[in-house]
């Protein structure tokens, strides 16, 4: 049996005890993705964030509440020998340098000092913690393909899935997605404006049939 690691979902990072800095991320695309990584017949390690939707129960597949970036990358450390690394969660890109034990005072303006949180997937693709294969995901809204290639090679992925928003939806949330997976040898595969269960088929399926 093959070892998958997945990160799904949107990481909140806490300024005070009530208010934070978040992404968007119902994390229906990542259950739908362990589903075809199960399908698949992988053994799965699921770091997440918060979800909108239901988890899995299966024997094999092990959920591991992460809620900042910070324990999401200890967390995804811990894990050798992987096959496959999908990382779709949504991370925050910044925290706050300080976190207030106390709730803010409501005043007239705030300045907030934020610091950059690590890039999980890319300190994962270099180095002694790499996966067999990686794969990114990326939304982006403008110059989509030049960015989705910049970032396939900044993070190192072999796959980039690239998701960009249709007119009529933003994804977010949605029972849909759109999007093309990239590969690092120049290949790729249109995914289509699809279900996000078909779009997950998609993914995993090329992948596990591609030679690595
Ligand atoms: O740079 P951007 O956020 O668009 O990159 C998206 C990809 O990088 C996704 O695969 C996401 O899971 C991953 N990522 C990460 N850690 C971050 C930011 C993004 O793993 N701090």
């Amino acid at each position: 049996m093959k070892h998958a690691l997945i990160t799904i979902g949107c990481t909140r990072e806490y300024i005070d005890p009530v208010r934070y800095i978040s992404n968007e991320s119902s994390g229906r695309q990542g259950i739908a993705l362990i589903k075809s990584l199960l399908k698949f017949n992988y053994k799965v390690i699921c770091l997440h964030g918060y979800l909108q939707t239901k988890q899995i129960v299966s024997k094999n597949v092990k959920f591991i509440f992460t809620p900042t970036a910070d324990e999401m990358l200890r967390e995804a450390k811990k894990y050798k020998s992987i096959d496959l690394g999908i990382f779709n969660a949504a991370v925050s890109d910044y925290k706050a340098k300080k976190y207030n034990k106390l709730k803010i005072k409501k005043k007239n303006g705030l300045s907030l000092k934020l610091t950059n949180n690590p890039d999980i997937l890319r300190s994962m693709s270099f180095g002694k913690y790499k996966p067999k294969v990686t794969v990114g995901f990326a939304y982006e809204t403008n110059d989509v393909f030049k960015n989705a290639k910049k970032k396939l090679l900044s993070k190192n992925c072999d796959y980039l899935v690239l998701n960009f928003p249709t007119a009529e939806d933003k994804i977010f949330n949605s029972k849909y997605n759109n999007g093309i997976l990239i590969g690092r040898s120049g290949d790729f595969l249109n995914l289509g404006n699809v279900t996000k269960t078909i779009f997950a088929n998609k993914i995993v399926k090329y992948i596990s049939n591609r030679k690595n």
